[in-house]
């Protein structure tokens, strides 16, 4: 692979982050993290993300399936949240997108894929059992994550709590307006819910990979890496981590430093 990267413009002992000359670098080198983890683990377990920002992570890891035969049969994935009330079968639930961009696409086994159920009758036990799922797999060995513009990660809006667990949160008006692209009937018909893997729980995965992409998300990113750490800005727990990436194109690093 050939990447043009910038040197790290910050490092610790546990994050690091890399502005890399495109989108599709910094997506790739995620690919390489995942394929090198499944390569000494065919068993592992992975935490998927959806969103625009993942696609091209999940085309890199297809390519790396066709051309050196990565082999995802033996692995699991639990996504990071779901939409409340929404049809599984809409193409706009990330039940659908994940079938398609990951389970699908990447040929790993659909009964080792794992959605937090948004439709479910009874959403704390609903929630209750993903924890519970996640912890009886033996936990996240790497997470992929994107951001919102307000720093949101998961569905953990501004406001959630760095310990929480998984849960049903109200989404914000920014947050449905920002997803109704997805959505033909614009905001409206975007879900004001979701079932969404807590803070606390994505910090349990054992590493963890961000990725931002755009000026859009300059801002969120600046203050995850250089604001304070609270509940303001749900990406700045990751500073808490001991084994976190943070990759990003140079739109979204414009505002670091
Ligand atoms: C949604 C998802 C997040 C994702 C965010 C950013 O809100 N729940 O997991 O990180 O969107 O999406 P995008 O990558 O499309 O900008």
């Amino acid at each position: 692979m050939t990447t043009t990267t910038t040197a790290p413009v910050h490092t610790s002992s546990s994050l690091r982050v890399v502005v890399a000359a495109d989108a599709e670098s910094a997506a790739g080198m995620a690919a390489e993290r995942i394929s090198a983890l499944i390569r000494s683990r065919p068993t592992a377990v992975l935490g998927v993300a959806t969103g625009s920002t993942p696609s091209p992570v999940y085309r890199a890891l297809q390519t790396l399936r066709r051309t050196e035969g990565l082999d995802l049969s033996q692995a699991s994935a639990f996504a990071l949240d779901e939409y409340v009330g929404i049809d599984p079968r809409r193409p706009q639930s990330y039940r659908s997108v994940i079938d398609g961009e990951v389970t699908r696409s990447l040929g790993l086994d659909p009964l080792r894929v794992a959605i937090p159920d948004g439709s479910a009758p009874d959403l704390v036990e609903a929630a209750h059992a993903y924890e519970e799922s996640i912890r009886s797999a033996g936990g996240v060995d790497l997470q992929i994550l994107g951001i919102g513009h307000n720093g949101h990660i998961g569905f953990n809006e501004p406001g959630s709590a760095h310990d929480s667990l998984t849960r049903a949160v109200d989404l914000t008006p920014e947050t449905r307006r920002a997803n109704a692209r997805f959505f033909d009937g614009g905001i409206d018909d975007v879900p004001t819910q979701a079932l969404t893997q807590g803070i606390g729980t994505i910090l349990r995965a054992r590493e963890i990979v961000l990725l931002a992409f755009g000026s859009g998300k300059a801002e969120a990113v600046a203050r995850a890496l250089e604001g304070s750490i609270d509940r303001s800005s749900p990406a700045s727990a990751l500073r808490r981590h001991q084994a976190v990436t943070i990759l990003l194109d140079k739109a979204a690093a414009s505002m670091v430093g």
